[in-house]
């Protein structure tokens, strides 16, 4: 195990998919964690899923001489709407993450909590997958401090982390940041404050180029699948990929880069809005390009 953390804790902000996964892989690691949601059932339903993946990563000895039940024993929760319990969760910690939804004006509210109640020194980073860390640095008035820290899901599993610099981030935070990530046991990758940073630049228009060859017909969907995983060694094809990033994911990625670069060659692939607007998401709907036995 690596030397032992910081005891200031790591807050947390979003219990959902991310904020969860980010805080089981902190506990593991050693960090004191405050997780806090504006929802107390979201809480409670992250606590559960940390307490499982906690005993299971014990089971698959991924958390070396570490015990679960002290691992999780160093999380705190905390729930409630608006700036004071905002502020309140992120007044101690050495490193703040934040993973509320990818809803640009509730980031700016979030952002704005996180430099008001934050300490002189602490990190600063945001789990956003297509927002401007740019804008974000600029809405907690701390730009030289802010910094992206795009953990991939499932976040106990995958091990890269991208490490986006905004326009005025400091070196020294891009720094910790990587440090930080590579104490959790993962893989930083440094990139600028670009649409889509890397990984999602690269793959969402590849998926969304897939999607256009089922729609014009080219091929069925089990063959485009088939085809480029036998022929591009890929351990699983892009129909079924978009299928369990979720259809609508996809196509708010590509409306992204498509707003942000001007540039048709990443316009979205109309079978994904008329998929999304029918409620076909992909695996978490049940159906997408392949059924999964939903009742969808
Ligand atoms: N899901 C993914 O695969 C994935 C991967 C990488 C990055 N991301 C990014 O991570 C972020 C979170 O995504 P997610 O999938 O975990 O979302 P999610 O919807 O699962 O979770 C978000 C949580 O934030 C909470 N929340 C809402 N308003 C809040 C507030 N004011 N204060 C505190 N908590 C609040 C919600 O109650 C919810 O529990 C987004 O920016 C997303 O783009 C997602």
């Amino acid at each position: 195990m690596n030397a032992e953390p910081d005891r200031n804790p790591v807050a947390i902000l979003g219990a959902g998919t991310m904020g969860a996964g980010i805080a089981q892989a902190c506990l593991a690691a050693g960090h004191p964690v405050r997780l806090h949601d504006a929802s107390e059932e979201a809480t409670g339903r992250a606590e559960a899923r940390i307490g499982t993946g906690l005993r299971r990563a014990a089971e698959k000895g991924r958390l070396g001489d570490r015990d679960p039940a002290k691992a999780l024993a160093a999380l705190r929760t905390s729930a409630g709407a608006g700036e004071a319990p905002l502020h309140d969760a992120v007044a101690e910690a050495s490193v703040v993450i934040e993973a509320v939804p990818e809803d640009p004006g509730l980031k700016r509210e979030v952002w704005t909590a996180i430099g008001a109640g934050a300490r002189d020194g602490a990190l600063l980073c945001s789990n956003t997958s297509s927002l401007s860390i740019t804008e974000l640095g600029e809405a907690g008035g701390r730009p030289g401090a802010t910094c992206g820290l795009h953990f991939f899901n499932p976040v106990p599993v995958l091990p890269l982390v991208e490490v986006v610099r905004g326009e005025r981030t400091h070196d020294a935070t891009l720094d910790r940041a990587e440090s930080f990530a590579v104490g959790l046991g993962k893989t930083p990758v440094r990139c600028l404050d670009r649409p889509g940073f890397l990984v999602n630049r690269l793959l969402i228009p590849y998926l969304n180029e897939a999607a256009l060859l089922a729609d014009e017909g080219t091929a069925e969907p089990e063959a485009i699948d088939r085809a480029m995983t036998l022929g591009a060694n890929l351990p699983l094809g892009p129909l079924a990929l978009a299928d369990l990033v979720g259809l609508d994911v996809v196509l708010q990625v590509m409306e992204t880069l498509h707003r942000e670069f001007g540039d048709p060659r990443y316009r979205p692939a109309p079978v994904l809005r008329r998929m999304v607007r029918a409620g076909r998401l992909g695996r978490k709907s049940g159906e997408g390009f392949f059924s999964y036995g939903g009742d969808a």
